[in-house]
């Protein structure tokens, strides 16, 4: 085989979050890949980083009262356990808030400057005057200018889905200190994306040498038109200070936009990798290069990928990815990740709850293909498919066969005569063994193809062994021979099927070596004469005794990882976080959230409120129906503080509520208004709120 020099990454992700099961559709997609191509005896590297930079990583650190450092070293050694508990085998996972990007970073930079594709230009900003910063996108709010909706993001509504300037948005304020934002101009640096030395590039990259998936090359050149249409706008590389990052050299207080220089941390985390083992980084980043270089991201950062990252190494004097390799988002029982129905699950509560990584690892494994389809987690077929074909018809083969020879064959496979049998019926009746197909499927990243060959093979396995029946057979003493070739049979097959599924299953693969007491298994090159029979173990080969190799899932456990990722609303209307670090943070003082102004808590009317009536809703488990008075009206309220309160202590007596919280329509009733109560996290932690005494119902409340 012909071996081939490999770069491979994974999306950076962001240090300010923990990593969840979304994640990893990626990081297991491009691991099995890589996997494989290491199997292969490819010489493959895999690395990937933390992406370190930007206001929110900024202002996160600022709130937790650390610096962004501490931070990312936090997150990091975070996301690095996660990955390893999934088995995601990087050759480096470093960070973008490093020397060696700071290196790459300034040296692209000065480069596409000397190719005079950097451009000065004043644009005019939203600045927050009370925290001295200009505000990203995400950080204004106000009123949608299309359809009124109240607290949408700056740069798109998420009720009417309508995408705007946030300097269109009605009465903006500042999520960082609820200030009101005033225009500011400043200097921003842009990398000239427009000029035709770029377009010309991008237009010829995007149909070239297949870099992209057939989808993805249509959507390129949608946004870069045809020939002498000029659509590509420069593209905004600077931010000003306060900001988290690298400062531009040369441009005191202006600092590299984060998605500068996060794909150049691929780049930063290899030459790490390089100076450690030894490895020539030129061989692989130089212009004609004949490495190969594979980005594998999520369909949602193609944009970045695929054209601001391959213009910047082109102009500034490197090679270009060989292959963007995207791929779709993940849906869990058919919809969206939801906090609120416990399907947002992160990585860490996957593992704590005792689940087996490789169960996760093969069920994305039998979903994914190479195109941007998104892929479905449904958490019965994962239960079902799972203990059927990994337990069921795969571990199941090693159990039927291998306490024969141990117990009557002191460990030993069928020799001589009889292993010359088995090699013909191997040929004869396993003939379609051969890895060619299974091959094809893992290089061209059609992972459920090669799981349906595979488990076709697994299939025929079983049928053989139920059809030979051993254990009739060993209730026969004078079919001994005949007992250890239909056993001999059955781990051959074994370690076949077990060589195919490696990339997919490595720690269990890594167990079967030891329980075959072989080499770690390499992928298979068989010539064309060559017979499947010649992958055998050999003749009279000794393996070890079989423990259990993988349990079945239980569904209770999936119900519980459900439930542990399930965030309740807490009467503040506040989530709680099943994320890391939630049993630290139950008993911890939540942190106080950002400012608002004193017109803002104006807002809200909190009146005193008479509880006239409580009581139990039917079919309702945490909720009370409360009749106030507020002097001048009586209202219900539907109130979630049923496992803190009898409705009786309730009653007559007096508290505080919301009174001009919009009418919410519950299952049980109209809600209107909120009652004030104060929690830890815990579900019968609650406090309702009472006035002095001599406060009466119907009074405000400031
Ligand atoms: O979208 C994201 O999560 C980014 N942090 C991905 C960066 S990938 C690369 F460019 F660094
Ligand atoms: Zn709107």
């Amino acid at each position: 085989m012909n071996k081939r020099k490999i770069l491979v990454t994974s999306a950076l992700p962001y240090a300010n979050g923990s990593i969840h099961l979304g994640h990893l559709v990626e990081y297991i997609q491009t691991d099995i890949w890589v996997r494989f191509q290491k199997m292969c005896g490819h010489t493959t590297y895999y690395v990937c980083a933390d992406d370190t930079h930007g206001t929110p990583i900024m202002l996160r650190a600022e709130k937790e009262g650390i610096t962004p450092e501490t931070l990312i070293a936090r997150v990091h050694d975070e996301h690095l356990e996660d990955f390893t508990g999934f088995h995601i085998q990087f050759d480096n996972y470093y960070s973008t808030h490093s020397p060696e990007t700071r290196h790459f970073s300034e040296d692209i930079y000065s480069k596409l400057k000397a190719a005079g594709l950097i451009a000065v230009r004043g644009i005019e900003q939203l600045y927050d005057p009370v925290k001295n910063m200009f505000l990203p996108d995400r950080f204004v709010k106000g009123e949608c200018p299309k359809c009124g909706a109240k607290d949408q993001y700056g740069d798109s509504c998420e009720a009417c889905g309508a995408a705007y300037a946030p300097t269109e948005l009605k009465n903006p304020y500042s999520s960082v200190s609820g200030a009101k934002p005033v225009k500011k101009s400043s200097e921003h640096y842009f990398f000239s994306l427009s000029d035709t030395r770029c377009a010309d590039f991008l237009r010829r990259w995007t149909r070239e040498d297949e870099h992209l998936q057939p989808e993805a090359a249509n959507k390129m050149r949608e946004w870069l038109g045809e020939t002498g249409e000029n659509k590509l706008s420069d593209w905004d590389i600077s931010r000003d200070a306060p900001y988290f990052g690298f400062e531009i050299p040369g441009a005191p207080g202006k600092y590299f936009y984060v998605w500068l220089d996060a794909p150049i941390g691929y780049m930063g985390s290899f030459k790490n990798l390089c100076v450690r083992e030894h490895i020539d980084f030129d061989t692989f980043w130089q212009p004609q290069s004949d490495a190969e270089l594979y980005h594998f991201i999520g369909k949602d950062i193609l944009y970045f990928h695929a054209l601001f990252w391959p213009a910047m190494l082109k102009n500034a004097g490197y090679r270009t990815p060989t292959k963007i390799f995207a791929h779709g988002f993940l849906t869990v029982n058919g919809e969206k990740m939801s906090k609120s129905r416990g399907t947002f699950i992160t990585a860490e509560s996957y593992l704590k709850q005792g689940l087996n990584p490789e169960w996760l690892r093969y069920y994305y494994a039998a979903k994914l293909n190479s195109t941007l389809e998104d892929i479905d987690l449904n958490l019965e077929d994962f239960v079902a498919r799972v203990n059927s074909d990994l337990v069921g018809k795969f571990i199941n083969i090693a159990s039927r066969c291998a306490g024969f020879i141990s117990k009557r064959f002191d460990g030993r496979l069928a020799d001589g005569e009889q292993y010359r049998q088995l090699q013909t019926v191997v040929n004869e009746r396993f003939a379609g063994w051969r890895p060619d197909q299974i091959e094809k499927a893992f290089e061209e990243r059609e992972f459920a193809a090669a799981v349906r060959h595979i488990m076709k093979l697994t299939d025929e396995a079983n049928e053989t062994i139920q059809e030979l029946a051993p254990w009739e057979v060993a209730k026969d003493s004078d079919r001994s021979e005949e007992l250890q070739k239909i056993c001999s049979l059955g781990i051959q097959l074994f370690y076949l099927l077990s060589r195919y599924l490696k990339p997919i299953l490595p720690k269990t693969v890594q167990q079967i070596e030891r329980f075959l007491n072989c080499e770690p298994l390499t992928w298979p090159e068989l010539k064309e004469e060559q017979p499947v029979s010649d992958l055998l173990l050999p003749a009279g080969h000794a393996i070890n005794v079989y423990h259990h190799l993988m349990t079945r899932i239980d569904a209770k456990q999936i119900e519980a990882l459900t439930v542990a990722n399930t965030q309740s609303l807490t009467p503040a209307g506040q989530t709680s976080s099943p994320a890391r670090h939630a049993e630290k943070q139950q008993h911890a003082v939540t942190p106080i959230a950002d400012a608002i102004s004193i017109d803002d808590f104006s807002k809200i009317d909190l009146r005193v409120a008479k509880i006239i009536n409580a009581e139990h809703v039917q079919g309702a488990e945490k909720l009370l129906k409360l009749t106030l008075d507020i002097g001048s009206e009586q209202r219900t309220v539907f109130a979630g503080i049923k496992l803190a309160y009898d409705p009786e202590q309730l009653k007559g007596r007096h508290t505080v509520m919301v009174a001009n919280l919009a009418p919410r329509q519950m299952k049980f009733g109209l809600s209107e208004g909120m009652v004030l109560a104060a929690g830890g996290g815990n579900p019968g932690e609650l406090f309702i709120l009472s006035p002095d005494t001599g406060a009466q119902p119907g009074m405000r409340v400031k």
